[in-house]
């Protein structure tokens, strides 16, 4: 039974009644462009055919109340500070906090409701953005607004950077509010401009799950954007965006520079180019040119930028000697969760024969234990946020 249908199924059985409002949305998978959205650059993702549901209606007064699945129950009031709300809750909270600072909903309504997920939790699936999204809709919808999906992203962004901590861009949220069915979205970070790409028909992505687990609050998520902002300040920039190949071996004789601005801005610059490349090579059919760019990006985020992981270089090195198998990258944050890899799909066996392959060869690194099984999946491209109408 998917999210929707226990998401209905929990309301009822709770409630003894129809929910006013059904929204989903997806997790992501980013296909290239990794650690370029807070550097004004180029992002590449696709939606996942998971999603994250919230079936609510409208509660009177001002307290919220929401129930999990197998995450249990919480309730706020919107008045109050999110940072006293915890763990999956602070970010529902939150949205409603933000959806009001960004002048979207004067007061945003209070509701009840519950909520399902089919995307695996922390493994750069983009759990969280999903839930920020789908709460966006739900006080939305509520409130009578129709936010863009710019707009619905950049309020889940506003809760990462403002309540949760984390100086993260705008990739997650655009991805699981803006996606389309069949069709990987180019987005510029600086002016939110998307464009779709069509994926090609003749390939699958499969999410290769390590089962290992890192949150990036903890991580040095925090200390890399802070590098490649101090780089872009070195070279009198406003962001790597704005930066050349020459600008990086500039960088390198600057005073105040170090190699690791050297280091992590070379990945930016050159990430960027990959991505605008993989685009072309996605409109022309050219999946082995796509693969190669994705080999590329992991190799950089594994040694410049170094975000990359025992784990998840051991899944994509074991991906790789498939004969299916054309790219393969770790993809979100990095450091533990989640990889992906092109897999040709000359009919439903060479994805199969993939995936066995790889459960067969891949072993976890004993030096970084997973917490959770591994597992693959193979998706398309698939619907980004919405209402489910019933
Ligand atoms: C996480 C962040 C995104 C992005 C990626 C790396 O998923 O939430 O904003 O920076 O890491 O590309």
């Amino acid at each position: 039974m998917d999210a929707i249908q226990r998401a209905l199924d929990n309301f009822r059985a709770s409630y003894n009644a129809e929910p006013t409002v059904v929204a989903r949305a997806p997790g992501r998978v980013n296909l290239i462009g990794e650690h370029t959205d807070y550097n004004d650059g180029f992002v590449l993702p696709m939606a996942l055919p998971f999603d994250t549901v919230i079936a609510a209606r409208p509660a009177p007064g001002d307290q919220l109340s929401v129930a999990s699945a197998g995450f249990g129950s919480a309730q706020f009031a919107l008045a109050d500070d999110p940072a006293n709300t915890t763990q999956w809750a602070r970010y529902v909270h939150a949205v409603g906090t933000m959806l009001s600072a960004e002048g979207h909903v004067a007061q945003p309504p209070a509701w009840e409701g519950v909520i399902t997920t089919d995307i695996p939790p922390g493994a750069s699936l983009s759990s969280s953005a999903a839930l920020e999204v789908a709460a966006g809709l739900v006080y939305t919808s509520l409130a009578g607004v129709s936010l863009s999906p710019g707009q619905l992203a950049r309020v889940g962004q506003r809760v990462e950077n403002e309540v949760m901590g984390l100086p993260s861009g705008i990739l997650d949220q655009l991805a699981s509010a803006g996606s389309q069915v069949g069709q990987a979205t180019l987005i510029d970070c600086r002016s939110l401009d998307v464009r779709t790409i069509a994926f090609p028909e003749d390939a699958t992505i499969v999410v290769l799950d390590t089962g290992t687990r890192r949150e990036l609050v903890e991580s040095e998520y925090a200390d890399r954007q802070a590098t490649c902002a101090q780089a872009a300040t070195l070279l009198g920039l406003d962001a790597l965006r704005d930066a050349t190949p020459d600008d990086i071996d500039r960088l390198a004789s600057l005073d105040g520079a170090e190699q690791r601005h050297v280091d992590r801005a070379r990945h930016v610059v050159n990430e960027d180019a990959r991505t605008l490349e993989a685009v072309d090579a996605m409109e022309v059919g050219d999946l082995k040119r796509l693969g190669e760019l994705m080999v590329q990006s992991h190799e950089s985020l594994r040694d410049l930028y170094q975000v990359s992981g025992p784990a998840l270089d051991a899944i994509v090195d074991a991906a790789l000697q498939s004969p299916h198998c054309l790219g393969a990258r770790m993809t979100g944050g990095g450091f533990a969760g989640g990889a992906i890899a092109l897999v040709a799909d000359d009919g439903e066996a060479s994805v199969d024969v993939f995936c066995q392959e790889l459960m067969g060869r891949y072993q976890a690194p004993p030096e970084q234990p997973a917490v959770a099984p591994t597992k693959l999946y193979p998706c398309q491209p698939s619907a980004g946020a919405g209402y489910v109408s019933m």
